[in-house]
């Protein structure tokens, strides 16, 4: 089974190939024109996956050493993402899947993420014999998840206000540092010393306000970005700068902490012995040696994406069409008429 990817739900243009489940190219182009404006502009992004799609897909096609008429299902991301940019990559996949009469299969971008630690490079483990604990940090979410054997998933908790990823690139915006700040943060907090100041962890057994933390898996960072907002007022550009890692390293052990205790709760509370992580903020180095340290100590296995796949990219996309497929789902409706039955229909909300 030849599977084609699609990518384009918000600033990384993304093609790639899958065969018998075992990705062979996977190409990414991560939108630099947004840097300028602190944050993604949704039509600069329409744009330019408009300007790159034909050449993205054209080169994951040649890395692969597929021909096009080879492939037999296009997979492309249907939601949830900035809308012109999704239909930037669905219309593309519809079309190609027209002109080569093969299945297009949409993809919910959540669940790709929710099942990337189990992208298959030939080297990866298969995904667990059971049911697993999903912590989902991006941009946009902040999810904790049940995961059941037949892919199906529970949301028990998710943000109350702003996503892991937003809490990452608003306080470093505060700290003058490019979009996205997640990265730069995760690099200057390495020379940095996480216990400089103590910022919130909402909603957790650190914070004091809420004795009704147990059992609530939800999130919430909004209070986490006015609380660096406030501090950072009443500091000189001095202090600031002179203190910019030790803030950054202060910042990120907040989030970290925060998603390290939840997850593990999740898994205690459910008695579940395994957790993957994905999403952009699972590319960070503090909260993988964290999460590792906890799971660890907690005797839960934990499955992580290569640092790769943690941000957007199609080899997820693939990879869940290529699951859902090899499971038995079938790709029900095709370019004919609107294809996006079964396959966003696996979240079951708690
Ligand atoms: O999953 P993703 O690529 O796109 C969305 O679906 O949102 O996640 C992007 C987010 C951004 O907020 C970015 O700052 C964050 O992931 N991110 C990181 C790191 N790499 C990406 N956050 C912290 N540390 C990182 N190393
Ligand atoms: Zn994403």
């Amino acid at each position: 089974m030849n599977i084609l990817g699609i990518e384009t739900s918000c600033d990384e243009t993304s093609a790639a190939v899958l065969c018998n489940g075992e990705v062979q190219s996977n190409v990414v182009s991560s939108q630099r024109c947004h840097t300028l404006f602190g944050g993604v502009v949704p039509e600069l992004a329409s744009r330019e996956h408009e300007r790159l799609i034909v050449a993205i897909v054209d080169a994951a096609v040649k890395e692969s050493n597929i021909r096009k008429n080879e492939l037999d299902v296009i997979a492309a991301t249907a939601g949830p993402g900035l809308i012109g940019a999704v239909m930037v990559g669905l219309s593309f996949a519809q079309g190609m899947a027209y002109a080569l009469k093969i299945p297009l299969v949409p993809v919910n971008h959540i669940e790709a993420h929710i099942f990337s630690p189990f992208i298959n490079e030939g080297t990866s483990h298969a995904a667990p014999e059971g049911r697993f604990v999903s912590l989902t940090v991006s941009g946009g979410h902040t999810l904790l998840s049940l995961v059941e054997q037949d892919l199906s998933y529970k949301v028990i908790g998710r943000t109350l206000d702003d996503a892991a990823g937003e809490a990452f690139d608003k306080t470093g915006k505060m700290l003058g540092l490019p979009y996205p700040a997640g990265p730069v943060i995760d690099t200057l907090a390495k020379m940095g010393d996480p216990a400089f100041h103590l910022f919130p962890r909402a909603l957790t057994s650190a914070s004091q306000s809420s004795k009704n933390y147990q059992g609530n898996f939800d999130f919430s960072f909004s209070g986490l970005k006015t609380s660096v907002l406030t501090w950072l007022q009443k500091q000189s550009p001095e202090y600031i700068e002179v203190h910019k890692a030790d803030i950054a390293a202060s910042i990120q052990a907040a989030i970290v902490d925060v998603l390290v205790e939840k997850t593990i709760a999740v898994a205690r509370n459910q008695r579940i012995r395994a957790v993957a992580m994905a999403g952009g903020v699972s590319a960070n180095s503090a909260l993988r040696k964290a999460i590792k340290e906890a799971c660890d100590k907690a005797d839960i296995t934990l499955y992580v994406p290569d640092a790769l796949y943690s941000t957007d990219n199609a080899a997820m996309i693939a990879t869940l069409a290529d699951l859902k497929l090899s499971r038995g789902m079938k790709a029900e409706r095709t370019y004919n008429n609107a294809p996006y039955a079964s396959f966003t229909a696996g979240a079951r909300r708690a």
